[in-house]
């Protein structure tokens, strides 16, 4: 069983909560609410823990395992320079996060360039700049990389994207790499072994390896097994036809966190050791060299490090059909700041953050400000039968696809995150403004 709430969290004797060393009401005084909350010493701290686990459980077998950490959970200059220090490199989904990548320092041979439809202009800032893989997605984009490099006199360092048709992870939308989906080229119908030969072939580029990605939320080490089994059974292919071994395999993300009390985490020790197994097996049986690899967890790195608070408005009891009753708690925020509960019917742990309260517990639904009937923050939660308008309410294991997921819908103001740390605050992203959101108009004449 995995903890909800970030290391750092505690409760004073009132039963106000800490993190980092500060008192979140004191933040919500000082930074408003809704607000984000990173515990800074817990997301550098599962940042290295990937990085360990899997560079030491990989060195058992004589290779190394790099880890890039999946920006799109969470990203801020000051993140990515985080992740620099740490060791880690950076995986990027746009222009916008290669950006942010760079501003916070990571060189750019750290950084890998995502995406299933990249414009020519995200294709020509990675070559400029000399990101150290681009994932290629389609045969189409494989022309285009091709030809922007050869008109740049640049060598693009590419990885194959590979669907490797293991299901895995939770909801449809977070799973990757079955076969009728968007991302990557399908190692079944050949696809896949196609795109290998086109980039070996193509002028400009360096095939570098292939990556992979199944999905999100996965518990299961099978499912990773399995795709790194195909995934070496794909290299050895490619082999055996071209002569080439590809150098490279990236095994993606996707390692679950417990967003409730009583959720199951994926250990990322247990889960270095037993990957490296498994392709110690699936090399054994493919035959051939060992490549180097590489990791991309995003939320396992930023989820369970953040909390969202809210300041408490509206609770109204409304009777339910099987005769009981709901109290609904609305908070000032709501799915413009946490979109994955209408998204995903994603799950989440809330609580009070303020005071501590002897009241009997009442089945509870955390809901939003915003003119939807299903903008739901925490479905089902038992919450103190007296919260009020007023209290403080935080709702765990928001650090990943939060903030970076969230929209001016209902034109809100997005929240701003707060990194804290040994008693000290430091501001990661300003809350928007009023003037921002004027500005992004053009008022008529
Ligand atoms: C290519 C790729 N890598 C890594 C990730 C990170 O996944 P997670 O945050 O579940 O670890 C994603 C998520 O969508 C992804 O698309």
């Amino acid at each position: 069983m995995a903890a909800v709430w970030p290391v750092t969290h505690e409760r004073g004797d009132d039963g106000a909560m800490r993190v980092g060393g500060m008192e979140l009401r004191e933040l919500t005084s000082q930074f408003g609410t809704p607000l984000y909350v990173v515990d800074e010493q817990d997301m550098r701290g599962r940042a290295r823990a990937f990085q360990q686990h899997f560079a030491d459980a990989f060195a058992a077998h004589g290779t190394t395992c790099a880890v890039y950490y999946a920006s799109k959970a969470l990203l801020a200059s000051r993140i990515s320079a985080w992740m620099c220090e740490d060791g880690l490199g950076i995986d990027v989904a746009s222009g916008g996060e290669l950006e942010l990548a760079l501003r916070g320092g990571m060189p750019a041979d750290r950084i890998t360039l995502h995406g299933n439809n990249k414009s020519d202009a995200e294709l020509t800032r990675a070559l400029e700049v000399g990101v150290g893989h681009i994932v290629v997605d389609s045969l189409t984009e494989i022309q285009v990389l091709s030809d922007l490099a050869v008109s740049l006199d640049r060598i693009a360092p590419v990885l194959v994207r590979v669907t490797t048709g293991v299901h895995a992870g939770g909801h449809e939308y977070i799973a990757t790499s079955h076969e009728d989906q968007k991302f990557g080229l399908s190692l079944a119908t050949g696809a896949a072994l196609t795109a290998l030969h086109a980039v070996h072939d193509a002028p400009g580029l360096d095939l570098r390896g292939i990556h992979t990605h199944i999905g999100s939320q996965i518990l299961s080490i099978e499912a990773f097994r399995e795709s790194a089994e195909r995934m070496l059974g794909l290299r050895a292919d490619f082999a055996a036809a071209s002569g080439v071994e590809v150098p490279e395999v990236d095994l993606g993300g996707g390692y679950a966190i417990a967003y409730t009390a009583g959720a199951e985490a994926l250990d990322p020790s247990v889960a270095a050791r037993e990957i490296a197994d498994a392709v110690a097996g699936a090399v054994a049986s493919v035959g051939g060299s060992w490549p180097a690899f590489s990791i991309e967890p995003g939320r396992a790195i930023a989820g369970p490090a953040g909390i969202t608070l809210y300041t408490v408005g509206v609770v109204k009891e409304v009777a339910l059909e099987d005769g009981g009753a709901r109290q609904y708690v609305a908070v000032d925020g709501g799915m413009s700041d946490n979109p994955r509960t209408i998204m995903y019917g994603a799950e989440y742990s809330a609580e009070l953050a303020a005071r501590r309260s002897d009241a009997q517990p009442a089945l509870s639904r955390v809901v939003g400000k915003h003119c939807e009937s299903g903008d739901i923050v925490v479905r089902d939660v038992d919450l103190p039968a007296d919260v009020a308008r007023g209290d403080l309410l935080a709702v765990a294991a928001t650090g990943a696809y939060g903030r970076s997921m969230a929209s001016n819908y209902n034109a809100v103001l997005r929240p701003a995150v707060v990194a804290v740390r040994d008693g000290q605050a430091q501001v990661l992203i300003r809350r928007d403004t009023l003037e921002d959101l004027l500005s992004w108009d053009v008022a008529p004449a």
